[in-house]
């Protein structure tokens, strides 16, 4: 017999492409990017990296989180968990748009840079207009010693470890993963969060990695959905608050590999417009994992149905309701809401992989695209 040896293959670890290699590092990944920073006593965040004082993050009048890309997305989950867990408003920009709004910040500002290259060139220069403001710096990065690490005052790694595809996953995840801990850290030091909340939190996060494992043993049917989607040109996701997140990075997958059309909408902004791109058979994604929204995103799915949407449905497990509007559904295991991007998006990124293999598309090397983005 004859057995095809691709040189490749071995520093693939036997996958097919490094983006699928590194999909399936991820519950290692999220554990490294956790490990040493929950207090073992109970609770409780650690994350002695970060040098604000108690008395300072009560001083502080908000936070501005910039980045590009795939970070820009972990970003406005972070957003949300910080306003929530902190209760100190968050403005969230592009970092390629942010110089050009001239930004009102300060010394009470604590600007968060997060890029997993800590190279790329935009969210280098908005960061220096942040410091010219006098703001805080801190950075959430994957590349340590890069340029974005070595300008901020100091620096959260994300041990995701080298990620070699061009389309980023287990930089995005643990980029959640870190600013999940950033916004615990931040509510227990000015003393904003429920220690109860708190607690839950961290349980919920200590079990996370092993959940992750769990969400991605749907591969072999998010596989299939990813084959009947590779049939269409045009693709929409949508969501309320954290799935409407999710769903922008689940759109950028798809967009990026697949080269499939496809669109993040907050699910109540469809009929201002979007519906009337809803025809027969076009495909919907509809993320419903935030257990006090489940019936407002079922009567936006409703309108797509009704226009004769194909929805493929991701949803809690034990929610028995969104199934029935859906052609497809992917039961995520049930975790604390505020940790359910970090799961969400895991079949997505499966169903872009899958998608982009079907059509035969260089999946880790897409056409025009680069990794890392060094010129503005
Ligand atoms: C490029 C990459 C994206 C990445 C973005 C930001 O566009 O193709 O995957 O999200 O840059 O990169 P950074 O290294 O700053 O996270």
């Amino acid at each position: 017999t004859h057995v095809d040896w691709d040189p490749g293959q071995a520093e693939r670890g036997g996958y097919a492409h490094f983006m699928l290699k590194e999909i399936h590092e991820q519950p290692r990944a999220m554990r490294d990017t956790l490990s040493g920073r929950l207090d073992p006593a109970g609770g409780r965040v650690l994350l002695h990296e970060v040098g604000l004082t108690p008395d300072e993050v009560k001083a502080l009048s908000k936070v501005a989180i910039v980045a590009c890309g795939t970070a820009a997305n972990a970003g406005l989950v972070g957003k949300y968990l910080i306003e929530r867990l902190a209760q100190i408003p968050v403005e969230w920009d592009l970092a390629s748009e942010y110089r050009y709004r001239e930004p009102m910040i300060d010394e009470r500002t604590l600007f968060v840079a997060v890029s997993q290259s800590g190279e790329t060139a935009d969210t280098l220069a908005a960061m220096r207009e942040a410091r010219s403001r006098g703001a805080r710096i801190l950075a959430v990065t994957n590349v340590v010693g890069s340029t974005v690490a070595r300008e901020a005052d100091w620096v959260l790694y994300t041990w995701a470890g080298p990620e070699i595809a061009v389309a980023s996953t287990k930089a995005y995840t643990t980029q959640l993963v870190a600013l999940t801990l950033l916004a615990i850290w931040l509510g227990q030091h000015n003393g904003r969060i429920d220690p109860a909340e708190a607690r839950a939190l961290v349980d919920a996060l200590r079990r996370l990695p092993d959940q992750a494992d769990r969400v991605l043993a749907l591969e072999e049917a998010v596989k299939a959905a990813g084959e009947e989607l590779a049939r269409h040109n045009d693709a929409f996701f949508i969501g309320r608050n954290l799935d409407y997140a999710v769903a922008m990075e689940g759109q950028l997958k798809l967009k990026e590999i697949s080269y499939i059309h496809a669109e993040a909408y907050a699910a109540g902004e469809l009929k201002h417009g979007t519906l009337a791109l809803i025809t027969d058979g076009v495909p919907v994604v509809a993320l419903n994992t935030q257990p006090d929204l489940v019936e407002k995103t079922i009567s936006n799915i409703q309108e797509t149905r009704a226009r004769g949407a194909f929805v493929l449905g991701l949803a809690q497990e034990g929610d028995e309701e969104t199934p029935r509007y859906c052609d497809r559904i992917f039961y995520l295991p049930r975790t604390h809401r505020y940790l359910m991007p970090a799961l969400a998006v895991l079949p997505l990124q499966l169903l872009a992989y899958y998608a982009a293999t079907a059509r035969g598309t260089d999946v880790d090397k897409p056409r025009n695209l680069a990794k890392s983005v060094t010129v503005e």
